[in-house]
């Protein structure tokens, strides 16, 4: 039987998407494709540290190990590397170490350069004939990236340095190794002969550079971004940032849409744009315009160049500007070619439906507010290979204004602001400004006027969740069996780490009670994400391509592929879903989060995603998708109001997670920690179910992000007790609590039900949601005790290291002092023992060990190592001299979580274990203390 695993086959994949994934903007000289036996010179100490992620939750994945750039061009020997140029590094870095910062988010956006002399350059450029320069930037959760020298912008240093290159190279090669999208003024002022954006591809992410460099791959990859002549010519960088409230008076005029519509000028790099070694001639076919099919449209590709390649072609509308005003260019259809030889030609064929290509009316200005209609008048569909170089394919005109799909108003403000709107009256791309409709119903009002009904409390009645599925009783008459308390206990998932799912990963939900898991509903565990399996106790798992350059691949059978390899990573490590991918939209280039995220552009969001999820469903594993919605800064982004207009969220920023709950059959979303039009995400009813669930026929979960708070109307401060506004909103489970079962969050369930702030139907229906979720996972398959072939050779491919992990001593912190069972630590040479702690209270604390030399020579040395979590809090070696106990005090780091891991490993034999105490130091409760909100 064909083996499903096969690690070899997800490296090559990881490394294809990666080399797709990769924007060529410029290549003058015909620098590349290198030939073969090229002498390289390598500056940029990004070569000793490859950023295969950004961080923060998204970049946490432990791996075997990954591939920087230098690595992989030496390692082909495809190349002569100059070797005095990289020692001149090794020594630099020795002296100057990867600064990780202290703490979360705290890790720099950069890594001090090495400075040279331009002798230096020069000198080099004498030993070879190309020099390739590498930029490394970071950046993540908690930690935009801002308009300074060493984020956005290039150091005076990297300039100076990357200067000092180019004039002593006749060849230079820029390659940015980066998670978005940076400042780009100095490729004009020092005019580097090629640049490529690299993005952070992953464990595999040098090799992929290795084979678009060498020609192994033709570039394809396209900007899933505009890169503008300035950040501040991006209409969101005005309002970006900000810590109380973030309008977002650009409205649906986001990316390439402000751009082609206002502002063509200040763009560098249109959207969509990436060179490619070879040519490719786009021609249009057949175009047609059905009233009821919508935009039917050939286009055939041919490749005109010597080499083989692929080209995306992509498809943009222009919509009359009606009374609504519209962007001159939506993207509504791409589509990657296959690779194909030169002279090879391919036809594509679009059906574009007419929802495509309408606009939401917020304001009632069509006559049909609240509906999504194609205004009269023409429209042009354009087609190329980048925004800008779309020609016309085709037009047809309306006679007259239709309505394609009538809707409710959902999520309008509630404050007045204006926005932008094009009017072509005044002359061509004139902007005015005008006022955004604000709410006229109220969510409040709506979730009282459509109150769920559900069947009465049984009492337990016997019926298992096997029962539903067998059909011996209904979801709801099962669910009725539940007490209020069961039910309060499933709306709460728990976590990080919790000892009850595969270890080190981030939440467990479901079956988290006993009385829950009696009723025989399995514990679901779902993991970060998106780009990897982040398992906090240190197990390995597979790092992917980060979500800007999968983006830029514009290939979904390549994503879907990919994915499908993560879900086989999923199912290795008993996870039932992985938190990601993040869909959020790029609105501005300095969010943080970009490198998770996809584009600028919904429509590429949406399908990429979808691809992905297809890939996970293939075995029965699943994506949750994040986070919706709204999330386009870190800054204060459990508080910071996006106030936002109906139509732009419906256009742009709840588009992507449309397509992926259409299409992509998404089961499960996380919302986001802060508000939207003043209600927070996780309690906002016209989101999660006006929208969500009632428009686009939802069924899945809903989950909060970690820690998140509720409000109960627009204005009223966020609240991180106020579970019950986010289960009336039908955010189904809180994310996360220490202890499920006796509500160690404090949460206001019990009362809010005795109070009849919420119902028992409510608790019900999200109980419903997710029973059905978790009949799906593999965790039910694994509860009733099945073990598919599947699983059996997943089993056999985990690494016996993995495994010792995934096999931990439990034990609990519940007093001020406890003692682990040593009985249970291997001592022996090579051994890891690891313990999965339960914590009572949050504190500092410390660890002693009595131990001594068990009967060792005198010159014996012999250490233990001591982790607490993934870090090394210390490695005590003691001496053959040590024959009688010693008592050795550690510090630990402080304990905010209700589990961690203490890990023992000896990499030699010969020490003897008496005790190991963990004392609490200090009790911080109070200090971690999660209050309402300083909204
Ligand atoms: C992040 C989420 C992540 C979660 C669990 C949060 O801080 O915003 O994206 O999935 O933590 O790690």
């Amino acid at each position: 039987m064909a083996k499903n695993w096969d690690i070899e086959k997800f490296k090559k994949t990881a490394r294809a998407a990666a080399a797709e994934g990769i924007v060529l903007l410029k290549n003058d000289n015909n620098t590349l494709p290198l030939k073969k036996g090229t002498k390289l010179s390598v500056f940029g100490r990004s070569q000793m540290n490859y950023y295969k992620s950004g961080t923060g939750s998204g970049g946490m994945v432990n791996v075997d190990y990954v591939v920087g750039i230098y690595e992989a061009l030496e390692a082909s020997k495809k190349f002569k590397m100059n070797l005095t140029v990289r020692k001149a590094y090794e020594a630099f870095v020795k002296e100057n170490p990867f600064d990780t910062g202290i703490g979360w988010a705290a890790e720099p956006w950069f890594q001090k350069e090495m400075p040279f002399s331009d002798e230096f350059a020069k000198k080099a450029a004498e030993e070879s004939e190309v020099a390739v320069f590498i930029i490394g930037r970071t950046a993540g959760e908690d930690q935009d990236n801002k308009n300074e020298q060493g984020s956005y912008l290039l150091t005076d240093e990297e300039k100076a340095s990357l200067k000092k290159v180019c004039e002593a190279f006749s060849k230079t090669i820029v390659l940015l190794n980066v998670g978005n999208i940076i400042d780009m003024k100095w490729v004009e002022e020092i005019g580097p002969d090629a640049v490529l954006y690299v993005w952070q591809g992953g464990q595999e992410g040098g090799n992929a550079v290795l084979d678009v460099l060498s020609g192994a791959v033709t570039p394809s990859g396209k900007l899933s971004d505009t890169i503008a002549k300035d950040i501040s010519k991006y209409p969101s960088t005005e309002n970006f940032g900000s810590d109380k409230r973030n309008f977002q008076s650009e409205d649906i005029y986001v990316g390439y849409r402000y751009f082609e519509t206002f502002d063509k000028d200040s763009v560098f790099y249109p959207f969509g744009f990436g060179l490619s070694y070879t040519t490719f001639d786009v021609g249009i076919g057949e175009f047609s315009y059905d009233e009821i099919e919508g935009i039917s449209l050939e286009v055939l590709v041919t490749n005109t160049g010597d080499i083989s390649g692929k080209e995306v072609v992509q498809v943009y509308v222009e919509a009359p500007q009606g009374v609504l005003g519209k962007s001159k260019r939506v993207l509504c259809g791409f589509s990657k070619t296959d690779l194909l030889g030169a002279g090879q030609m391919q036809c594509t064929c679009f059906d574009i439906p007419k929802y495509w290509l309408s606009s939401y009316d917020d304001s009632g200005k069509t006559k049909h507010k609240s509906s999504y209609v194609m205004e009269k008048g023409t429209y042009r569909v354009y087609v190329g290979t980048d925004v800008r170089n779309a020609e016309l394919a085709g037009e047809f005109t309306l006679e007259k204004t239709e309505v394609i799909c009538k809707c409710e108003e959902a999520l309008a403000p509630v404050k007045e602001f204006e926005r932008i709107k094009p009017e072509e009256a005044l002359g061509l791309c004139a902007k005015v400004y005008e006022k955004v409709p604000t709410r006229t119903l109220d969510p409040n009002k709506k979730r009282k006027e459509r109150l769920p009904k559900a069947l009465p409390y049984t009492g337990d009645k016997g019926f298992k969740l096997k029962d539903v599925e067998e059909k011996n009783v209904s979801m709801e008459g099962f669910i009725a069996q539940l007490s209020d308390s069961d039910l309060c206990a499933m709306m709460r998932g728990e976590g990080m780490c919790s000892p009850k799912v595969t270890a080190g990963i981030a939440g467990a939900f479901g079956g988290v009670t006993e009385k829950l898991s009696d009723f025989g509903i399995p514990i679901g565990g779902c993991s970060d994400g998106p780009s990897g399996i982040r398992m906090d106790c240190g197990t390995h798992a597979f790092s992917l391509p980060n979500g800007t350059c999968l983006a830029c691949t514009f290939n979904e059978e390549i994503n879907e592929e990919l994915f499908s390899w993560e879900a086989l990573d999923l199912r290795k490590n008993k996870i039932d879903a992985l938190l990601g991918p993040g869909m959020n939209i790029h609105r501005n280039p300095l969010n943080g989060r970009n490198f998770e995220y996809f584009s600028e552009d919904p429509l590429l969001t949406g399908k990429l995603v979808s691809a992905q999820l297809k890939g996970m469903h293939k075995y029965d594993v699943t994506g949750v998708i994040k986070h919706f919605a709204g999330n386009t800064q870190e800054f204060k982004r459990h508080n910071v109001d996006n106030v936002v207009s109906e139509r732009a969220l419906r256009e742009i920023y709840l588009k992507g997670f449309e397509i992926a709950v259409r299409e992509g059959g998404a089961r499960a979303i996380m919302s986001t920690y802060g508000p939207v039009n003043g209600i927070w995400t996780a309690s906002s009813y016209d989101l999660l179910t006006t929208i969500l669930r009632g428009e686009w026929e939802y069924d899945g979960i809903v989950m909060t992000d970690w820690w998140a708070m509720g409000n109960d109307e627009a204005g009223a401060p966020g609240n991180y007790q106020n579970v019950s506004a986010q289960v009336r909103a039908q955010n189904d489970l809180n994310m996360v609590n220490g202890n499920a079962g006796d509500n160690s969050n404090g949460d206001d369930l019990p009362v809010a039900l005795k109070q009849g702030r919420l119902t028992r139907a409510e608790l019900v229906r999200s109980a419903i949601n997710i029973c059905n979720f978790l009949l799906k996972t593999p965790a039910y398959r694994h509860m009733l005790g099945e073990e598919s072939a599947l699983d059996k050779e997943l089993a056999a491919a985990v690494s016996a290291e993995d495994s010792k992990l995934q096999d931990m001593v439990k034990a609990s912190f519940d007093r001020d002092e406890v003692e682990l069972d040593v009985s249970k630590i291997k001592v022996e040479k090579g051994e890891t023992t690891a313990f999965i702690i339960n914590s009572k209270h949050k504190c500092m604390a410390e660890l002693e060990l009595v131990l001594r030399a068990d009967n060792q020579p005198d010159v014996a040395q012999l250490p233990v190592s001591v982790f607490q979590d993934k870090n090394l809090i210390k490695t005590v070696t003691l001496t053959g001299m040590d024959k009688d106990f010693k008592t050795v005090t550690i510090s630990m780091n402080e304990i905010f979580n209700s589990n961690f891991y203490l890990k023992f490993y000896f990499a030699q034999g010969g020490l003897e274990i008496k005790s190991v105490k963990l004392k609490m130091v200090k009790n911080l409760d109070e200090v971690f203390k999660r209050g309402p909100s300083e909204l």
